[in-house]
């Protein structure tokens, strides 16, 4: 741990479980297209973008559309997704990460955030989190969705430090992956079921300070 110089955090289902609303969104539209998609189906969806995701449902539903059709339906499923997160506040920060952010910024850690999303800064306005963060890439800056590590990289060379001293904390397998082939550390928010290949799962942040980690 003593090379670590920087925390790279997603933000969807690690710091607050908007991951819920994308789902809820996502399967509104799928009942409209008539498409079965299943809770299990939406693991593939976290940390993908908007148009991957998309891609992905239609996938399942065997379904091919035109490039304007799909833009329609992904504002269509955006729209559905800000106002289901209109009401956000600091109290669905999820639990233990205020004091684990406090935790890396008393050890002179930077914090990055590494998102695919679009409203990230919308997200972080509403739970008044955006002071915690010296650099936040997300989704309007970078181009390829993870397992991509570009928005992991860029984070790394915004806040001027190598991949090796970054640790990811990412709830998605894609996001995983990501991290990894950036060539940093990765630990996972959630199962270990799901997230196999992560170097440590964690199920929160309760009880989790930095100088606690053991990786
Ligand atoms: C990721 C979510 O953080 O952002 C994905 O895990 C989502 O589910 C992606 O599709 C893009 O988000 P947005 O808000 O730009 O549609
Ligand atoms: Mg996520």
């Amino acid at each position: 741990m003593d090379n670590i110089k920087a925390i790279i955090f997603d933000l969807d289902g690690v710091l607050v479980n908007t991951a819920k609303y994308h789902y809820l969104a996502w399967k509104r539209l799928a009942k409209e297209l008539n498409i079965d998609f299943t809770i299990e189906d939406n693991e593939r969806l976290k940390g993908v973008s908007r148009m991957k995701s998309l891609d992905i449902i239609l996938e399942i539903g065997n379904i091919t559309l035109d490039d304007d059709t799909k833009n329609e339906l992904a504002q269509k499923k955006n729209a559905w997704y800000v106002e289901y997160i209109s009401k956000l506040t600091p109290a669905d920060i999820l639990p233990g990460v205020i004091v684990f952010l406090k935790s890396i910024k008393a050890n002179g850690i930077k914090i990055a955030l590494g998102s695919a999303s679009k409203n990230s800064m919308l997200i972080l306005t509403k739970l008044k989190l955006k002071d915690y963060f010296d650099a936040i890439i997300d989704g309007t800056k970078v181009s390829k969705a993870k397992p991509d590590p570009e928005v992991f990289l860029k984070g790394a060379l915004e806040l001027n430090v190598l991949p090796c001293q970054c640790i990811v904390f990412e709830d998605a397998q894609a996001g995983i992956d990501a991290a990894i082939n950036g060539g940093m550390l990765a630990i996972g928010i959630g199962s270990k079921d799901i997230l196999k290949k992560a170097n440590l799962v964690l199920p929160g942040f309760s009880n989790i300070i930095f100088d606690n980690l053991e990786l």
